[in-house]
């Protein structure tokens, strides 16, 4: 405990953490094919900001000091060695050789370079779950550039513009199959199901982002259900990922029911009022801040948030949400709209309540260092500019 005055940064101690992150992924993405192992990693050179392992960080932390669960031994924790690197020889991989694989062997012994003792209360199999939410998630990012036909990518040029469609999209598989293997070698059949199901929600999000409603006609009228559509699209698109892996990391720290439930209620709620931010920032926010085009979502024929509230109080946008911006001029009248209304306020607005719920969530969880981290995060979700 710091002394009175003195103001303790709670996100710190996860700080240590993530400095090994990265170089953990990076191992986990070794590949002996070295134009694959160069796509794979390549999201993983430029700084993300590793929003999703920090937060299976953090509820490890904050989950470890509430109550556990009564659980059987049926499925005891995974022995250390179970957590190794990939590149065993359990993986048959033809064209590896332990040689070129060597940077995704990493030597664990004490007094290596891979000698970091971390948080106490975080169990090692919570941080290779940490390890997992990102592989996920830049997974998912190599398919969404190709999707969105994205030029930059965390204030770099994007994947698919440097190697080309085909390999960006291999790659990200790639990432899919290593977090997979990663993910099987937890040993937790439940932690598997929630994490593979994750996949599959991201695929149908995109899915439904297809559509910016669920009318299928060229005139679209903005009802109770648009905003209920695009609430559930967000929620599979983004926030599926974290509420899953809060459980995930709760469920992995063997906590009492309410507790699981309070991890996934926190991350569902957090996982919506970012991606509200998200849409929010692409309406007020420059390029150069925001480290990718902003202002693509009407670009791309997409109704989020600001739009959608627009909508509601300016019926004449149902007919360029039904073409999907597409006519001459189509993006910049919906633009004015938004802009006049108070469509990015309301917006705002949302994604506070969100914010709300998710500290509202975690308020049994016995104070700590890593609640108020979890709960930062909150506030910072909301001050966010990129
Ligand atoms: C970013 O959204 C993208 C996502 C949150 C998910 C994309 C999901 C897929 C492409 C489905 C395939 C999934 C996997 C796991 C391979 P955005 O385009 O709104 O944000 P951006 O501005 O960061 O590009
Ligand atoms: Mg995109
Ligand atoms: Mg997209």
């Amino acid at each position: 405990k710091a002394p009175p005055g003195i103001s303790v940064d709670p996100l710190r101690m996860v700080g240590k953490e993530l400095k090994f992150l990265t170089k953990n992924i990076r191992s986990l993405l070794g590949s002996g094919h070295p134009m694959l192992d160069k796509v794979a990693k390549y999201y993983t050179r430029s700084e993300g900001k590793h929003m999703r392992p920090l937060l299976v960080l953090l509820m490890s932390q904050a989950t470890a000091l509430a109550p556990q669960a009564a659980r059987s031994s049926i499925s005891p924790p995974p022995p250390p060695s179970s957590l190794s690197s990939l590149s065993s020889s359990s993986i048959n991989d033809p064209i590896s050789s332990p040689q070129v694989l060597v940077d995704a062997n990493p030597d664990t012994s004490p007094g290596s370079k891979y000698d970091f003792i971390g948080d106490e209360n975080i169990l090692p199999s919570q941080r290779r779950l940490a390890e997992i939410t990102e592989l996920i998630h830049t997974a998912s990012l190599l398919h969404d550039d190709v999707i969105d036909n994205a030029v930059t990518r965390r204030s770099a040029s994007s994947a698919n513009l440097q190697f080309g469609n085909k390999m960006a999209v291999l790659a990200g598989d790639f990432l899919l199959g290593r977090a997979s293997v990663a993910l099987a070698r937890l040993r937790d059949p439940e932690v598997t199901e929630l994490l593979a199901t994750v996949i599959a929600n991201l695929v149908e999000g995109e899915f439904m982002q297809l559509k910016n409603t669920a009318q299928d006609e060229a005139h679209p009228v903005f009802t109770d259900d648009t905003i209920d559509y695009y609430l559930q699209k967000t929620y599979l698109k983004t926030a599926s990922l974290i509420s899953k892996s809060c459980r995930a990391a709760a469920l992995l720290g063997n906590s009492a029911p309410e507790v699981v439930d309070a991890a996934y209620a926190y991350g569902r709620n957090l996982g919506l009022a970012f991606q509200l931010v998200d849409d929010m920032l692409d309406y007020t926010v420059s390029a150069v801040d925001l480290g990718k085009p902003a202002g693509q979502d009407l670009e791309l024929g997409l109704a989020t948030a600001p739009l959608l509230f627009a909508w509601k109080q300016n019926p004449e946008l149902g007919p360029l949400v039904g073409r999907k911006f597409g006519r001459e001029g189509d993006v910049q009248r919906a633009r004015e709209i938004v802009y006049r209304s108070n469509g990015v306020e309301q917006t705002r607005a949302l994604a506070q309540e969100y914010a709300d719920k998710a500290v509202a969530a975690i308020s049994h969880f016995p104070d700590s260092e890593a609640k108020a981290g979890l709960i930062e995060m909150c506030e910072k979700t909301m001050k966010r500019r990129k």
